[in-house]
């Protein structure tokens, strides 16, 4: 099957030389990208900037921004059967990108700010996407309220939630703790590395793209 998944924080740039970004390292991302590859599937992986090697036999297109990834996974997503949305996208960028570097003159600087595209929202409509979609909510209250509003409210299959307000897991971490988001039911993982949580969610994540099909 050809299975998208996104990762890694994306830059928004204020100037040349500074860009809003969040903590994201890609490492989640990247782990299940290469445990769906390791299931025998073909995979692309898009990718905000880390310090992360592409998984060996990943297709991979590297993004800056917002607007860069949805871009990208437009051109890509009506060839894929399966999508994992696992990237920390900035939620606004700069209205305007100064063109030099911004002087330290004035006491306060203001950015006026903008939505950036909801990418994982635009997935269903207006991009048309009828495969498992499948996405991820880093929250830091209200978990599960806020998981199911975001899976009725972006079309997915299922949420993977993870709270990132927790030492240890979640942003730039090597484990995570997740709970999976159903439309009719929640299930809880205990804590584990990306690595074999990655391998975990894969199979559930096939499991359900294969339920879907009956
Ligand atoms: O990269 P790591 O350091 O390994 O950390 C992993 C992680 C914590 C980043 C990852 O597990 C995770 O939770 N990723 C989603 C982070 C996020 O931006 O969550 P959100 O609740 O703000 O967004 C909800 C969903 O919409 C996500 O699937 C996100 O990719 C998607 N989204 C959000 C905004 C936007 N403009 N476009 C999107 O596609």
């Amino acid at each position: 099957m050809n299975v998208l998944v996104t990762a890694g924080p994306t830059r928004e740039a204020i100037d040349p030389v500074r860009f809003l970004t969040n903590r994201s390292s890609g490492k989640m991302g990247y782990e299940l990208a290469h445990a769906f590859q390791a299931a025998g599937h073909q995979v692309l992986l898009i990718s905000g900037p880390t310090s992360l090697d592409v998984p060996d036999l990943v297709d991979f297109i590297p993004v800056e921004s917002a607007a860069d990834m949805f871009e990208a996974v437009s051109r890509h997503l009506g060839r894929m059967h399966l999508a994992v949305f696992a990237a920390a996208v900035a939620d606004y960028t700069p209205v305007t990108v100064a063109p030099e570097k911004l002087k330290k003159s004035a006491a306060s600087l203001t950015l006026e700010l903008v939505k950036t595209p909801d990418i994982l929202g635009s997935a269903r409509q207006p991009l048309g996407f009828t495969g498992t979609l499948v996405g991820f909510a880093a929250e830091t209250e209200n978990l599960l309220e806020n998981a199911r509003a975001k899976l009725s409210r972006k079309g997915c299959d299922l949420i993977i939630a993870n709270d990132v307000s927790k030492p240890g897991i979640g942003f730039d971490s090597d484990h995570n703790q997740v709970t999976l988001v159903y439309p009719d039911h929640a299930e809880t993982l205990p804590t584990a590395s990306k690595h074999d949580l990655a391998h975990q969610l894969v199979q559930t994540i096939l499991e359900l793209h294969l339920q879907r099909q009956l």
